[in-house]
């Protein structure tokens, strides 16, 4: 095996380059920059949606309709947990079906299935009449949300250069991180309107970018992965060589193009072998890629990446990062911060996370994913802990120890900057990287959901955590921080540079030498096809 994988890398380092990792080949490849920017928007949308409700949330118009939830109603807590909870549930629901929904109807497609039903949400919350109809379109609108944030990236991958692949996927998290930011100032500034736009105006709001992106979608071009998977070699070819901006002739274009069609032949074949009724030759053209089944992504040659696309978005979760962004203003409090204080910090942590994600633009490709991510990593567990031993020590009494309740606020920004730095951007960008064509779309739909259902649970777990245990909550997250170390050191593998058909070398993932002979025939055999077909001509 050793021998294939020098043959394939030996190709791959003697073809040249798109351009150069970093911000200039973000330019020179501006056309590719431009389509994935337009699918980040959905990232956008999810960001402001998810930051929207924790101001919308304590603004008295708002509860003056919404009586369910004010304080002094009885099971308010209950009500409020379960409106903010909605739209976890829904994301969860629309990623998880994202996956067949981006196979069957194209990646673009699916993106424009996604804004209508986000719409149809927003419609309903921006005019709800009642706590139920809130609730409702709050569910339908998560759903949109939920099958944005599972196909931007997916798409993204699919068309990204791979010297710059790392950077464009960060647009993603750029792009809800921004939102979050919008969100806030936006609801900080629609508080002092008096009636119920005050909490109306900023649900109608977010139709904005989901309508830019509405109409953008269709000029789109399709990913060239996906429609290599249907067989329509062609449109592909061309799809590929708009995006790079290059003739279908260019011999960069032509090593990706064999390297696509290879991966899509070999996948194609392993499935039929894998159903006896479709192996003879007649009908192996006809097998389909995503006959393949859920459980595939748990079987050999896949559950290592689906592991690591879990994990990553476990971790993501579990380092505590939504307990900032839900509830900043109440852990400034147990930092002895007065209530303006604690506003205003809140809107400053979040520009700090727009600060940390810009710089990631430029290292994750430079730098590769794994050493943001141990880094982050390891600053994150020594913020949380610095943060654990202050709180444990003077939070009796804040008023005689400013400095150390300043120095634990400060903690806080640096641990956001590094989050951002790290464990926002790569956990969105790496699932869309490793799984092979067959699987992508279900892979990165199972490591999306994952993401949901852990947002949800520390959405459910950090209230009482905070109140019960104070300090308890911070050493809570080290622990995970520290784990999220050990487990990125043990299991991920770098992805930096390397093209999505060389993710089976990366996770030593082809594992008998017969499936590496029978790649390696395969791809030759296109090649030399294609050779053929130069020589007696078209
Ligand atoms: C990541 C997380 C998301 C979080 C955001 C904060 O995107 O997945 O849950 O709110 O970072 O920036």
């Amino acid at each position: 095996r050793v021998g294939f994988v020098h043959h394939a890398e030996a190709v791959w380092n003697q073809r040249e380059p798109y351009g150069p990792a970093g911000f200039k080949g973000v330019f020179i490849s501006y056309y590719a920059t431009l389509c994935a920017a337009f699918a980040a928007i959905g990232g956008m949308v999810f960001g402001y949606d998810q930051g929207v409700v924790s101001v919308v949330l304590v603004m008295p118009q708002f509860l003056a309709r919404f009586t369910r939830v004010s304080e002094t109603a009885p099971g308010a807590g209950f009500y409020k947990g379960l409106m903010t909870a909605m739209i976890e549930l829904g994301a969860f629901l629309g990623a998880f079906n994202q996956g067949w929904i981006a196979d069957k109807y194209s990646r673009k497609y699916s993106m424009l299935i996604a804004v209508v039903i986000f719409t149809i949400g927003s419609i309903v919350q921006t005019a709800a009449m009642d706590y139920a109809m809130l609730t409702v379109g709050r569910l339908v609108g998560g759903i949109g949300i939920g099958m944005l944030s599972m196909v931007a990236p997916l798409y993204i991958g699919e068309i990204s250069p791979p010297e710059i692949r790392g950077s464009l996927l960060v647009l993603e998290e750029f792009c809800i991180v921004f939102g979050i930011v919008v969100a806030y100032w936006i609801t900080y500034g629609t508080r002092y309107m008096s009636g119920e736009w005050a909490w109306r105006l900023p649900f109608l709001l977010q139709m904005i970018p989901s309508t830019v992106l509405g109409l953008g979608i269709l000029f789109l071009p399709f990913s060239p992965r996906w429609l290599a998977s249907k067989g329509r070699d062609s449109e592909a070819l061309q799809s590929l060589a708009k995006l790079r901006q290059l003739p279908a002739t260019d011999q960069r274009v032509e090593q990706e193009w064999f390297d696509i069609r290879a991966e899509v032949a070999f996948h194609r074949q392993t499935n039929a072998m894998r159903h006896p009724t479709l192996q003879s030759e007649s009908k192996l053209n006809s097998v389909k890629l995503e006959l393949v089944s859920w459980m595939d992504c748990f079987r050999r040659g896949c559950w290592r990446r689906t592991h690591v696309g879990i994990g990553l978005m476990f971790f993501q979760q579990f380092v505590g990062i939504n307990a900032l962004i839900y509830y900043s203003p109440t852990l400034f409090e147990t930092m002895g911060l007065n209530y303006s204080m604690q506003l205003i910090m809140s809107g400053v942590l979040n520009v700090t996370q727009l600060v940390g994600v810009s710089t990631s633009l430029w290292t994750i490709d430079r730098f590769g994913r794994r050493p943001l991510l141990l880094w982050g990593s390891f600053f994150m567990t020594v913020s949380h802990l610095i943060i654990a031993i202050f709180v444990g020590k003077y939070s009796k009494n804040w008023s005689a120890h400013r400095g150390p309740g300043w120095a634990s606020a400060a903690l806080l920004l640096f641990y956001m900057l590094s989050f951002g730095a790290t464990w926002g951007p790569v956990p969105w960008a790496m699932p869309s990287e490793i799984f092979p064509s067959s699987l992508r779309a279900k892979g990165v739909a199972l490591s999306t959901c994952s993401n949901w259902f852990n947002n949800f649970i520390i959405g459910l777990i950090t209230p009482p955590l905070v109140q019960n245990t104070g300090f308890g909550a911070y050493t809570f997250f080290a622990v995970f921080c520290l784990l999220s170390f050990a487990w990125t050191f043990f299991f991920v593998p770098e992805t930096r540079g390397r093209t999505l058909e060389q993710m089976d070398h990366v996770f030593k993932d082809i594992s008998s030498e017969e499936e590496e002979a029978r790649r390696q025939t395969i791809e030759a055999e296109i090649i030399a096809s294609h050779h053929r077909s130069m020589i007696s001509g078209p």
